[in-house]
C-alpha cells in the first residue's frame, strides 16, 4: 500500500477518549452563564406548570427558597414572572407597578434575605391586563371594522412607572420583553429620574412573535383574549429587520440585548453577536423547552444528552447568557 492511500488529515486523532475531546473543546459552559426563569404569584401553594415539566408556579416564599436552593449549585441569574389574579388584572396592567405585585414582593424578599444573586425583572403588561396584550389598548377602528392595537406611546409611560416600582424593590436589571417602540429610552429616562441610574436593562431587542411561547401562556396565566402579538413582535420572515431593533435599543441604551426565541433563531444569535459589544443572551424558550420534554417522555430522546447540546449551541452561535428553564439540571450535568 503506498503512502498516498492513508488520509492526508486524521481529525478522528482528537476525538480519542473523553480526556482529549474535552480538552480541545473550545465553547464552554458554566451555570454562571444561565438565567432561570421563575414564575411568582399570590397562590398559596406551587402550581405545576402541566406543559413544562418541573417549571411551577411559585407563591413568594417559594420562590425565595427556590433561588436560595439553586444558588448553592451555583445558578446565580434569575428572572421573575409575575402570575396576576383576575382580580388584579386590569385593562392596562397596573398592578405590575404595585410593590404588592408577586415580582417586586419577591424582589424585596430577596433582597431582605441577603441572596447573592443578579435578580432581572420581566417588565411587560401581558401578565397583567385582563386582554392578554403586553400594554394598553388603542382603538383604530376603521368604517371596515374594529381594529384594536396595543397604544406604544401610553404604553412607553407605564413601562417607566413599573421599571421605577421594579428597580426599587430591588431589580438588578430590568427586561423588558414587550416590543414597544422607543421602550428602553422611556425606560432609562424614568429610572435615571428617580434615582435609580445603577439599574440596567436587558432589552429584550430581537424578539420574533413565534408558535415557541405557547406553554408559557400557561406558565404565566396569560394567553390573548383576542388577536394575537404579531402587531408588534416581529415577523420571522424578514431576517433583516432585527439591525434596525439591534441599534434602537443600543442608542436608547440598552445595556445588554436578547435574542428569542433561541434553537430556531442561531443565524440570529450569530449575527447579532458580531454586531455589538454589549454582553447577548438568548432564550431558550418554553416551546423549546416542552417539546425536548415531550420527545424524551416518549423515549424518543435522551433529556440530558439533548439539552446539553441545545444549550451549547446557543452559547456556540455567540449568546453570552442563556435563559433556559434547564438551568437546574445544566448546573448538574456540566
Ligand atoms: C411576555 C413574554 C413572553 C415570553 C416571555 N415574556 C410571551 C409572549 O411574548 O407571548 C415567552 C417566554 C417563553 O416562552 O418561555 N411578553
Amino acid at each position: 500500500m503506498s503512502d498516498s492511500s492513508f488520509p492526508q488529515q486524521r481529525l478522528r486523532r482528537l476525538r480519542r477518549g473523553q480526556r482529549l475531546r474535552d480538552a480541545v473543546a473550545d465553547v464552554g459552559l458554566s451555570a454562571d452563564r444561565l438565567i432561570y426563569p421563575l414564575f411568582v404569584g399570590e397562590m398559596r401553594e406551587a402550581k405545576p406548570v402541566a406543559s413544562m415539566p418541573g417549571v411551577k408556579q411559585l407563591p413568594v416564599d417559594a420562590a425565595v427558597n427556590t433561588m436560595r436552593d439553586l444558588i448553592k449549585q451555583g445558578v446565580q441569574q434569575f428572572i421573575l414572572f409575575g402570575v396576576t389574579a383576575d382580580e388584579h388584572k386590569d385593562a392596562h396592567g397596573s398592578f405590575a407597578a404595585s410593590p404588592d405585585a408577586p415580582v417586586n414582593r419577591t424582589l424585596r424578599a430577596a433582597r431582605e434575605a441577603g441572596l447573592d444573586a443578579v435578580l432581572y425583572a420581566d417588565l411587560c403588561f401581558c401578565e397583567y391586563t385582563e386582554h392578554g396584550h403586553c400594554g394598553a389598548l388603542l382603538d383604530t377602528s376603521t368604517p371596515t371594522g374594529a381594529v384594536w392595537t396595543v397604544d406604544n406611546d401610553r404604553t412607553l409611560a407605564l413601562l417607566g412607572q413599573t421599571a421605577v416600582a421594579q428597580a426599587e424593590a430591588g431589580a438588578d436589571v430590568v427586561a423588558p420583553s414587550g416590543m414597544m417602540d422607543g421602550q428602553v429610552a422611556a425606560i432609562r429616562q424614568a429610572l435615571d429620574a428617580a434615582g435609580h441610574e445603577h439599574a440596567a436593562i436587558l432589552s429584550y431587542a430581537i424578539k420574533y412573535a413565534s408558535s415557541f411561547y405557547g406553554p408559557f401562556r400557561e406558565a404565566g396565566g396569560g394567553g390573548m383574549q383576542f388577536g394575537d402579538r404579531r402587531g408588534y413582535q416581529m415577523d420571522y420572515r424578514r431576517s433583516r429587520e432585527w439591525q434596525s431593533e439591534l441599534h434602537a435599543d443600543l442608542a436608547e441604551g440598552a445595556d445588554m440585548v436578547m435574542v428569542k426565541p433561541a434553537m430556531a433563531y442561531l443565524d440570529i444569535v450569530q449575527q447579532v453577536r458580531s454586531s455589538c459589544d454589549v454582553p447577548v443572551a438568548a432564550y431558550h424558550v418554553s416551546g423549546e423547552y416542552a417539546m425536548l420534554h415531550a420527545a424524551a417522555e416518549r423515549g424518543w430522546l435522551d433529556l440530558e444528552q439533548a439539552a446539553l447540546e441545545s444549550t451549547y449551541a446557543i452559547r456556540r452561535a455567540g449568546a453570552d447568557l442563556v435563559v433556559t428553564y434547564f438551568a437546574p439540571q445544566l448546573a448538574m450535568w456540566v
